[in-house]
């Protein structure tokens, strides 16, 4: 992939998605698709100029028929589904105010390797975050405010990243307090198989591939919102392939190196290889991060917080110390041994 560096903002969303048409196609896609959520909220000249750009199709993003888009429309109108087997390489997502709606629809496209770009960075990753200041990181996060006063300065490792709206948010937040680098640890393929009650206990949620980010996507748009390419360090993989059986010393990580670990693989199985993985990793004082703490029902049976307890039914002496949540479902601790 070539080095791109951070884009300054459009003039206009719609000028927005022909840069970012331009941006894959310097990435060698030549067949390149548009994604929007439910409202399309292009013009029919605009379309013209898209189809002029080389657009390849356009995909709605919940699926359903649009015949108003259709009629008016120079390229195919098509589902995620249908457009994964083959019809497009590249994918200017343009999700306006439904980024979180996007991002999951286009799941099937991110499993078939599409490289995927969201027209505006500076929607999915605000601008109040990508350009924070260290002192500002410091008096608005509790999170910063822990990390300086106790003098941790290691690395930043997140287990279960999808397309990085923790991951970008907390580089922007500690890049400047802490030395180390930002580890992306995921399979870059999304979920692996839940157990029953974890899809019963999330609606459905939680089912096999589903939370599916490339590789290539992540680190594309790690450089559109302005990470370090020489502090970030992704590791592609299931975690019972690319964590059991490894040391971490394969990855450049030293024992007791980890200052701030997150955890938002969802499931039991993967959060057991984690805190199998960072048990000799994570310093005394270190902070741990549970995305998913309380969901599932918080069951001491299934997901994230059982796969905890078990862990430290295995080593008495380690406490986790409550500390900051910021939402229900999270929770974050002081890791002791
Ligand atoms: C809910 S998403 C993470 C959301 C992300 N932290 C965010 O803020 O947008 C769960 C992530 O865990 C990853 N994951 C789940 N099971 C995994 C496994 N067994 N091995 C590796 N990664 C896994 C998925 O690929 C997905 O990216």
């Amino acid at each position: 992939m070539s080095t791109i560096t951070t884009q300054p903002r459009a003039a206009s969303a719609d000028e927005a998605v022909l840069r970012t048409f331009d941006l894959l196609r310097a990435q060698n896609k030549s067949r390149i698709a548009l994604a929007y959520h439910d409202h399309a909220p292009w013009s029919h000249d605009l379309l013209q100029r898209f189809a002029s750009a080389g657009l390849a199709c356009i995909i709605r993003g919940d699926g359903r028929p649009d015949p108003a888009l259709a009629s008016r429309s120079p390229v195919p109108v098509t589902t995620p589904r249908a457009a994964a087997s083959g019809m497009c390489d590249g994918l200017v997502l343009d999700g306006r105010e439904q980024w979180d709606f996007l991002f999951r629809a286009v799941e099937p496209l991110a499993l078939g390797g599409v490289l995927m770009a969201p027209a505006e960075p500076w929607r999915v990753v605000p601008d109040r975050i990508r350009e924070i200041s260290k002192s500002d990181a410091l008096r608005e996060s509790p999170v910063v405010e822990y990390v300086e006063c106790s003098g941790l300065r290691g690395h930043y490792a997140e287990f279960g990243t999808f397309w990085g709206r923790l991951f970008f948010h907390h580089h922007h937040l500690l890049r400047g307090w802490l030395r180390g680098n930002f580890f992306a640890f995921d399979s870059f393929a999304g979920l692996s198989a839940p157990l029953p009650d974890e899809t019963r206990f999330t609606r459905g949620d939680f089912t096999p591939s589903a939370y599916a980010y490339n590789l290539p996507s992540f680190q594309l748009l790690a450089q559109l919102v302005g990470v370090d390419p020489a502090r970030l360090v992704t590791i592609p993989g299931f975690y019972d392939q690319s964590l059991a059986g490894h040391n971490p010393s394969e990855y450049g990580l030293a024992p007791e190196s980890i200052s701030v670990c997150a955890i938002d693989c969802d499931l039991l199985e993967p959060t057991r290889h984690v805190l199998n993985f960072i048990t000799p990793l994570l310093e005394p004082g270190a902070l741990i991060y549970f995305d998913d703490w309380r969901l599932c029902r918080a069951s001491p049976y299934v997901g994230e917080r059982a796969a905890a307890l078990a862990w430290l039914r295995d080593h008495p002496s380690f406490e986790l110390i409550e500390f900051h949540r910021d939402r229900w479902a999270h929770q974050w601790f002081i890791f002791q041994k």
